[in-house]
């Protein structure tokens, strides 16, 4: 069975083609030819993983998933959120966004945050939505190499690290995506 991933992201295709195994072949946006920008201009992570979701069905009539994903930080009243991406303007530029999201926490003691990941799935013309939370921490300054955005920063819950100073199998194991990704591939093992 043949689903689109509505992302450009060969890492996180890779990354769910192996998870799903031989029932499904998940491909990508540039593999059904889709090269136009989605406008993601929803308020919320679900309606902007429903937009993008919605965006290859209508267009592409083929089945489809589209995530979502961000940093939502509790002193600061969720944010940066949807917004995690530009936080600091566009381009998005992840170095900008951590100086920022810093910045904006000096002096401040509760560093409570966590990463939220919302997958909008269409499947028999159905929409279903799926969420993946990881708790945690932003870090005073930056630790570890690995990872992008800001993982740097965030030391998940009950670990001393950064998901910077993690392997991508020990971040996948406990992250916002891989908890949403896993309820994602047992919705669709179970179809
Ligand atoms: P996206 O929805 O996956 O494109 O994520 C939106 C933004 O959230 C990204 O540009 C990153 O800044 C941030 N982000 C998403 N996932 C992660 C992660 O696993 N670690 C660190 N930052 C992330």
């Amino acid at each position: 069975m043949k689903i689109c991933f509505a992302t450009h992201n060969q890492n996180k295709l890779k990354e769910i083609n192996q998870i799903l195994g031989n029932d499904f072949e998940v491909v990508g946006l540039t593999d059904i030819g889709c090269t136009e920008e989605i406008i993601e201009d929803g308020n919320t992570l679900e309606e902007n993983s429903a937009i993008k979701a919605r965006h290859v069905f209508s267009n592409y009539n083929i089945p489809c998933f589209a995530d979502d994903t961000g940093l939502e930080v509790e002193s600061l009243g969720g944010a940066p959120g949807v917004y995690s991406a530009r936080y600091a303007g566009e381009p998005s530029n992840s170095q900008n966004n951590i100086k920022l999201l810093l910045q904006n926490l000096d002096g401040e003691s509760n560093r409570t945050a966590r990463f939220r990941t919302v997958i909008t799935l269409i499947w028999n013309s159905e929409e279903i939505q799926f969420e993946g939370i990881v708790r945690g921490a932003i870090a005073d300054s930056l630790k570890g190499t690995d990872g992008f955005g800001y993982d740097p920063i965030f030391i998940p819950e009950g670990q001393s690290r950064t998901f910077s100073e993690m392997s991508s199998n020990e971040k996948n194991a406990i992250s916002h995506r891989g908890r949403a990704v896993a309820k994602l591939v047992d919705y669709l093992k179970s179809v």
